[in-house]
């Protein structure tokens, strides 16, 4: 290979990873808006935070070999559909299934896949609502179709996979049986937390709106008899009331 070969390789590697970096910064711009949006208009915020990540080229070339797939950018490219990674983490289950129908829902998006390792968690525990979407990258001179992986879960999730993937590190995938069985136990206690902590939140959300229509109403006592009005309904009578004097 000559020089005039290699700058022209390492410049299609350069364009290759740069489209990535685009996507994943299309789809924290998509969630961002998502988040303040729904924050806004529903004074609630289903999302507590975004991470980000492209693939070292490292990875991508083992994770190329692991798989068998042939060593060429447009192989790569239309094979491996995790070089761009997106995570978003919710406090509630619930917030989850929200955050996924909301970008379902988007017309540039395409979701390819939907894999739920909620409703069906892998043997080992792990637990996470997985999309694969195309997006389009609008370059110069052409619009790139890339692949991304987005993993939604909760904080208790997330808490539980960073654990399960530093013991992974440590023993090089061949966690000893015993802490296989604590942390299979760890993942069913943090999907019962889970379930609590949804519960709880839906009753002081019911709570808080029992709370709020008692303040919205007024005491009134009519011929030893007790009412209890709108206050709306009260300031316009009295209004009334008054316009008559
Ligand atoms: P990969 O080749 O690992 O990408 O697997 P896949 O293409 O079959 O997809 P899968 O849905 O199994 O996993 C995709 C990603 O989810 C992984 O790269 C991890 O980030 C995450 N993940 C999946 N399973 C586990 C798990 O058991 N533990 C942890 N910590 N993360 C997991
Ligand atoms: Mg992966």
């Amino acid at each position: 290979m000559d020089v005039q070969q290699w700058e022209r390789l390492k410049q299609e590697i350069v364009r290759f990873m740069m489209t990535y970096k685009f996507a994943v910064e299309e789809l924290r711009t998509k969630i961002e808006i998502l988040r303040q949006e729904f924050h806004y208009i529903h004074d609630h915020n289903p999302i507590e935070q975004i991470t980000c990540r492209v693939k070292s080229p490292e990875s991508i070339l083992q994770k190329a070999r692991r798989k068998g797939v042939p060593l060429s950018l447009p192989a790569i490219r239309e094979n491996i559909r995790d070089i761009a990674g997106v995570r978003i983490i919710c406090a509630f289950v619930s917030d989850i299934y929200r955050v996924s129908e909301m970008l379902q829902k988007q017309s540039d998006l395409h979701i390819a896949e939907c894999k739920d390792y909620i409703q069906n968690p892998k043997p080992n525990g792990y637990r996470s609502l997985h999309l694969i979407v195309q997006l389009p990258v609008f370059m110069s001179d052409h619009t790139e179709k890339v692949w991304a992986e987005i993993q939604i879960r909760t904080i208790a999730m997330d808490f539980w996979a960073s654990l399960e993937h530093k013991l992974n590190y440590k023993y090089n995938y061949q966690i000893p049986e015993p802490l296989l069985n604590e942390l299979r136990a760890a993942a069913e206690s943090i999907a019962a937390l889970d379930a609590k902590m949804e519960k709880i939140n839906r009753q002081a959300n019911h709570f808080k709106a029992t709370l709020q229509t008692d303040d919205a109403l007024q005491e009134l006592w009519l011929n030893n008899q007790r009412y209890h009005l709108p206050k709306e309904f009260l300031s316009m009578l009295l209004n009334l009331d008054n316009s008559r004097e």
